[in-house]
This record gives C-alpha cells, structure tokens and sequence, in this order.
C-alpha cells in the first residue's frame, strides 16, 4: 500500500511588513482593536507590481523542490490553492508551470477559501496512493492586499488579511507508519453568502435575495460581471458578518480535528503538533481550549502575517519544521475552516 509523504516544504512572506499602525493612516481602527479582537500584530503585503500569487506561489516552490531533493521538471502534477488569482482565468497552476518551465504536465487550480491547501492535499494525496504520480507540488499562495477595502468601511476584513505562499512537494512511501493517514473534506453552502467577494460574478443578484447590489434590472448584455455601480457599492471587495463565522469556525475545527484523529484510533495527547488556519488567533485559542491541548501542541503565527487564506496552513508548517518543532515521527493534524463554508483536515505522520 503507498502513502504519500511530504518531503520537502517551502514557504514564502513578501519583505514589505505592514504593522496595525500602518493600517490606521488608511482607516479608523487601532493596533489595541486589532490585537485584541484577532491577536495580529503585523502582516506582510506583496510588491504592488513586482509579486503576484504566482510569483510568490514559485518562490515557495522552489525551496519546496529543492527540500525535496527533486527538480521543477521531475514534478507530474501541480494543484495551486488561491482565492486572489493573478487573472480571473486561467488560473495560477498555468502561470506556475511556465514561470518554472515545467514539463506540460496537469495543472489544477483549487478554489476553496481558507480550506484550499487541505482540499489540495486531499487531491494530490489520492493521485499518489493510486499510483499515478509520484511528484506532485502544491501550492497555496494569496496577494490579498490587492483587492481589499482600505477605507474604514472595510476594516472589519481588511486588516485581518495578509499575503504569503507556501508550497509541499508529495512524494510516495511505502511506510504505512509515515505520511498523510487521512484528509477529511466538508462543505455547507447554506451560508455562502455571509464570507463572500460577489463581484465580479455572473450571479446577477440570484443568491442574495433583497441585499442592496449593484442594479441589474436594466442590464444590457455585458453590463453584467462588472460595472461602475458594482465599484461605486464597493462590491468588488469581500465581505464578511464576523461574529456568524466566528460562531460555526468554533464548533467545526474540533469537529474536524476529532473526526482525523477518531478515524486513526488516535487520540488528542498522541497529537505533537496541531496546525490550524491561521483565521484568527482567538479561535486557534478557543480550539486549544476545548481539545484540552497544551501550549506546545499548537503552532500559531497569525501575529507575524495576519490571516493568508489557503497558504496559513503551509506557512505555519513550514515554520514549525524550521524551527524543529516537528521531527520525523511526529502526528501533526491540519485544519482548515472558511468561506464556503469549507473546512478540512489532514492528520499526518511526520
Ligand atoms: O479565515 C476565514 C475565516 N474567517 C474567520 O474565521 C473570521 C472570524 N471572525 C473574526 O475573526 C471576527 O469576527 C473579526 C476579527 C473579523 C471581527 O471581530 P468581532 O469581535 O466579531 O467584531 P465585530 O465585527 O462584531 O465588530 C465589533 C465592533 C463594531 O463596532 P460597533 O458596531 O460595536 O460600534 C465594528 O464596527 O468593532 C468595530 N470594528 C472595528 N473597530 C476597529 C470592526 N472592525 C474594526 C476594526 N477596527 N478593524
């Protein structure tokens, strides 16, 4: 039986640093608010025209390749998670595989939020178990500061995003005792609409039952993906009712966690190191709490660079290997909640 294995990991930060005073020259908020509410004391921001979520995605790449022991023409397959695409098609698994002058080999791009890296693991894990590759690199990259609200308006999302990538390559191993044990994937659209970016889209205001959009009543044919109404509304932006996802972010992240470790026949002190979504440290917090976890049994970095969607999870692994927090053997559990709402998990042997 294969399993497939990390063996090597990379991540990537842009060097501009945006501290929570830097945020209140744009917006009325305080480093006091955001600390207190998120536990963020900085984030880093891209290049506005010399990075993207590829260019960052490859630069994490390319210690994942390396680490590894591999080279950009030896991957098979690559699975990019993002939710702030360089274009809004193609997506950024193409602009990668030119940018590292890769085989033609597949490219799938990955659109599930905060859970994106999970959900790309999930993929690339069962084409290594069946056999049909044996170099797959994945990659979670997000240039968030791009398209996010400055003015005061938006700074209940604003200031909790940051940008950042993180890349693994999985290989496989014939060691049933090391590697990914399981991934476990869910979703609940009902509420969809409460973490969102609606525009540009094609929904014509279907889903959003009497929310004030942008008028499409009288629209003409290519008025709809995107008008001057929809920026004048600032609906081009995403929004997000906190408090709602705070509330079910609680209630999933053990769920999940317990789910990995109960289809193992393991339990939370086997755990070395659990790695959440690095969504909001209150919540990483809560989780700890109710999972009865010690301090050294969680990894938080969300102070260092905010909130980077799909490539938290693969940054703050990549750190806590760095850092030798995680060393061959170790059970490290990944998990994952957002937009969707999506959330995973991935429980691991190290
Ligand atoms: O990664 C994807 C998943 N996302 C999450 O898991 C996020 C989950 N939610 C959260 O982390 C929190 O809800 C936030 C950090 C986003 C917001 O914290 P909150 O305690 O839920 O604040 P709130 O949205 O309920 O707002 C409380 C107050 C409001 O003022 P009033 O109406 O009480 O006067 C807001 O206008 O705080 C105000 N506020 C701010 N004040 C200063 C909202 N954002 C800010 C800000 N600075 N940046």
């Amino acid at each position: 039986m294969l399993r497939s294995k990390i063996s090597g990991i990379g991540m990537y930060v842009p060097k501009n640093v945006f501290t929570n005073n830097d945020l209140v020259k744009y917006m009325d908020t305080s480093d006091e608010w955001i600390q207190e509410r998120t536990g963020i004391k900085e984030r880093r921001y891209a290049d506005r025209t010399g990075e993207t979520t590829t260019t960052m995605g490859v630069e994490a790449a390319k210690i994942a390749i390396e680490r590894a022991g591999t080279t950009a023409q030896d991957i098979d397959f690559i699975v990019f998670a993002t939710i702030c695409p360089d274009y809004y098609f193609p997506g950024c698994g193409v602009l990668l595989q030119r940018a590292m002058q890769m085989k033609e080999i597949g490219a799938l791009d990955v659109r599930n939020q905060c859970s994106g890296f999970l959900y790309a693991l999930s993929v690339a894990d069962q084409f290594i178990k069946t056999g049909m590759y044996k170099n797959i690199l994945v990659v979670a990259s997000e240039k968030h500061s791009f398209g996010l609200d400055f003015s005061t308006r938006g700074r209940n999302i604003s200031v909790i995003f940051g940008d950042g990538a993180g890349a693994v390559v999985l290989q496989p191993t014939e060691n049933v005792n090391s590697g990914i044990l399981s991934t476990h994937l869910h979703s609940d659209g009902n509420n969809a609409e409460i973490l969102a970016m609606y525009n540009p889209g094609t929904h014509a205001n279907h889903w959003l039952n009497g929310k004030e959009l942008a008028d499409f009543e009288n629209a003409e044919i290519g008025d709809m993906f995107m008008s001057h109404a929809m920026i004048d509304k600032a609906q081009n932006f995403p929004t997000m009712d906190g408090q709602a996802v705070f509330k079910v972010a609680v209630e999933k992240f053990p769920a999940v966690i317990k789910e990995s470790l109960e289809a193992n026949n393991l339990q939370t002190s086997d755990l070395r190191l659990l790695i959440p979504h690095q969504a909001n440290l209150r919540i990483s917090q809560f989780v700890q709490r109710k999972m009865e976890l010690r301090d050294d049994q969680v990894y938080n970095n969300i102070q260092k660079y905010g909130n980077t969607t799909a490539a938290s999870i693969p940054i703050a692994l990549c750190e806590a290997w760095e850092m030798g927090k995680v060393k061959e053997g170790d059970l490290v559990c990944l998990a994952a909640f957002g937009s969707g709402f999506t959330w995973a998990s991935a429980l691991l042997r190290w």
